[in-house]
């Protein structure tokens, strides 16, 4: 067989190992549900569908609220402002990089730090941004709530593995590392997922919104729920609305192929996560990396001298493969002499291919959860996304929206995907502001208004 023949052929065979067809994409929606009724009964489930204890805002809410947003290395502190009539703005942030080191520390360490950028930025802002001595907490990581203002971390995700936290109340942790740094006044009020925040900050202004997803460094979503289908709310009554954080970077039922099980078992956490390590940008350099080495050891691409610029793990990222597929020569600025434009064009080729597939799946859990809510897509679902893929990568809002085409022709115009730069931070606030008439721990609830 001719070198280009043995290229094209091993091209369609990564397609194939890749594919995400219409009726895989069907058999998924089913097996989501699936794991949505079981997690919401409370039985065992790759889908851990967890109460926040808070319902969506009605755009009357108003006042200053200080948040706190913790997404990943990414910290902000904020003041945000709702004028009450929908409006959202923010009156004062700072944001500051969680170093490497403290990925891998103790959780007093890491706390500790999240208080000192909180005491930092109140030095800066002291004298117009802080009369509001309620905080609120997005924390971007699976945690169960018990109430809007207390949960225990089940485990780390996105490469943090910092002892002493898991199975530990985050609130608890950072009203400790508060009152360490003597800011002994401050009330954490309401504890949050980034999927809720942002699905808060977009339906602060727009009630049709009914869901929030996040495709960036993670992946997860969240939607409103009844409280009487949900297991262990007996105590709410049941026709209140409360938002689920599904948590569906773990959802298992989806089958992995050679290189995804190759990058979770090198992973921190093996057998975890498994639809986030097909679709969030942690992993989509990482998926991108393996392939090439096989394609390097298959003599289809470059030669063997230079595996060495492909060896270290995780030297590849999201924003190579968004590149790459926008026709930029990445193999020149990474320093590999001597490739050729065929090179390039394979690259680009084998990046969309990756992440056209991890399009289709986040647009099919999409699907899943919409039509979980309304079965025949009556309605117009507004959703609020957030994530550097979904906002940066060139065509993966697109992949999104032929895969819902595909699924449900017409229909699929009433899934209206909305870019919600910064939900999780605004989010917060909105749902301090909430929070303020709900259900917090040690108090009954208060919600009905
Ligand atoms: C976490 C979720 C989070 C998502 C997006 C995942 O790794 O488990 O809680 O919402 O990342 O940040």
């Amino acid at each position: 067989m001719t070198d280009s023949g043995q290229k094209e052929k091993m091209m369609t065979h990564l397609e194939e190992l890749f594919g995400f067809d219409l009726e895989q994409a069907r058999t998924f929606i089913s097996f989501f549900q699936d794991e949505m009724k079981r997690g919401l009964a409370g039985n065992q489930s790759s889908l851990k569908m967890i109460p926040s204890y808070i319902g969506r805002p009605i755009g009357s809410e108003q006042g200053e609220y200080m948040a706190l947003d913790l997404g990943g290395t990414n910290l902000r502190v904020l003041t945000v402002r709702l004028d009450g009539r929908g409006g959202a703005s923010v009156t004062a942030a700072r944001r500051f990089t969680v170093p490497q080191s403290l990925m891998h520390a103790t959780g007093h360490e890491l706390f500790d730090f999240l208080a000192r950028c909180v005491s930092s930025f109140l030095d800066d802002h002291s004298s117009k941004n802080t009369r509001s001595r309620h905080l609120a907490f997005t924390f971007s990581f699976p945690v169960v709530q018990n109430a809007v203002n207390s949960g225990i971390l089940l485990r780390w995700t996105k490469g943090f593995a910092v002892s002493g936290v898991e199975g530990k109340d985050v609130v608890a942790m950072l009203a400790d590392a508060l009152s360490r740094q003597c800011l002994k006044n401050f009330r954490v009020a309401a504890l949050a997922n980034d999927t809720v925040g942002t699905l808060m900050a977009k339906c602060y202004a727009d009630p049709d919104c009914d869901m929030g997803v996040i495709l960036g460094t993670g992946t997860n979503a969240c939607y409103p729920e009844k409280a009487g289908r949900i297991a262990n709310m007996s105590n709410v009554p049941e026709n209140r609305e409360i938002i689920v954080n599904l948590e569906w970077g773990d959802f298992n039922r989806i089958e992995q192929n050679i290189f995804d099980q190759a990058l979770d078992r090198q992973s921190l956490n093996p057998g975890a996560q498994r639809l986030e390590k097909m679709v969030s940008g942690m992993y989509l350099g990482e998926l991108l990396r393996l392939v090439l080495l096989n394609l390097i050891e298959k003599g289809v691409w470059l030669n063997p001298e230079q595996r060495c610029h492909f060896q270290r793990i995780h030297s590849l990222s999201s924003e190579h493969l968004s590149r790459a597929e926008a026709g930029e020569d990445i193999l020149s600025s990474m320093g590999i002499p001597g490739t050729t434009k065929e090179d390039a064009a394979l690259l680009a080729r084998v990046s969309h291919i990756i992440a056209a597939r991890a399009a289709r799946i986040a647009a099919a859990a999409i699907a899943a959860v919409v039509t979980w809510m309304d079965e025949n897509i009556e309605k117009r679902h507004s959703i609020a996304i957030d994530g550097s893929l979904f906002e940066k990568y060139p065509q993966f809002r697109t992949n999104m929206e032929s895969m819902l085409v595909e699924l449900y022709g017409g229909r699929s115009a009433h899934f209206d995907l909305c870019l919600t730069p910064d939900g999780s931070a605004v989010g917060a606030a909105v749902i301090a502001a909430v929070a303020a008439k709900t259900y917090t721990r040690d108090e009954e609830w208060v919600g009905d208004s």
